[in-house]
């Protein structure tokens, strides 16, 4: 094995990268450059680790692991499912909670009921085809919109939307509920499918280190 090859990270941007290198803190893998928040680095390097570390748009995360442009990639489950990339999921690091859910006005629960043709806004297309067509056996029309999702009934643009639900309060706030729910959420922790093999007892080594500081 060669032990000079840096082993590579993409975090996805925001929350999820804050708690990812709060967890990785506490099995001894720091990055303190990281910490800078003035910096306008995009990569990041432990050398004594042989690490490397970079800050990405969260849809793009399973991209670059996908190819190998990182190794290991820390991203919310609903985007791998919504991306849909060839890389090994290997642990539910546990934070990152929330649920994927259908929202929608209170009045808008009986056109699911019935089936009706309907219209659904969502920043994940693939994911509200995925549950309309193949689960719930309803055409619908989705909308791709690209954030503030909860627009599209307050404004019309359509009945309904499939989001994520963390605290509701979005929801709240605008005359919204949750209508049905789709699938729970998590930060998932993603492995490019030949580092795998080629960096096995590294990365076998982090996820048993990980797994126990992993919140339930
Ligand atoms: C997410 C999501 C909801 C909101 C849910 O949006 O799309 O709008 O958070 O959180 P809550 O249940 O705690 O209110 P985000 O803040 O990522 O911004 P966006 O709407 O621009 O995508």
């Amino acid at each position: 094995m060669n032990n000079d090859r840096y082993l590579t990270f993409a975090l996805g941007k925001g929350r999820l990268a804050n708690k990812t290198l709060e967890l990785l803190e506490k099995t001894g893998i720091t990055c303190e450059e990281m910490k800078d928040k003035n910096s306008r680095k995009l990569i990041f390097v432990n050398e004594d680790l042989k690490l490397r570390f970079f800050l990405a748009k969260g849809p793009d995360v399973p991209t670059y692991v996908e190819y190998g442009a990182a190794d290991i990639g820390v991203v919310g489950s609903d985007t791998i499912m919504e991306e849909n990339r060839r890389v090994y999921e290997v642990l539910d690091l546990g934070f990152g909670k929330c649920r994927m859910c259908v929202c929608g006005p209170a009045q808008a629960r009986e056109l699911l009921k019935h089936h009706e043709r309907i219209r659904v806004a969502s920043k994940y297309p693939n994911i509200a085809k995925d549950y309309f067509f193949n689960k719930k056996h309803q055409t619908v029309d989705i909308i791709k919109l690209n954030g503030s999702v909860e627009l599209g009934p307050i404004v019309g643009l359509s009945d309904v939307i499939v989001d994520i639900v963390e605290t509701g309060s979005t929801l709240r706030e605008n005359g919204l509920e949750v209508l049905e729910e789709i699938c729970p959420l998590s930060a998932r922790m993603i492995v490019n499918q030949v580092s795998m093999q080629m960096e096995t007892e590294r990365i076998r080594s982090l996820i048993q280190k990980l797994k126990p500081l992993c919140e339930a």
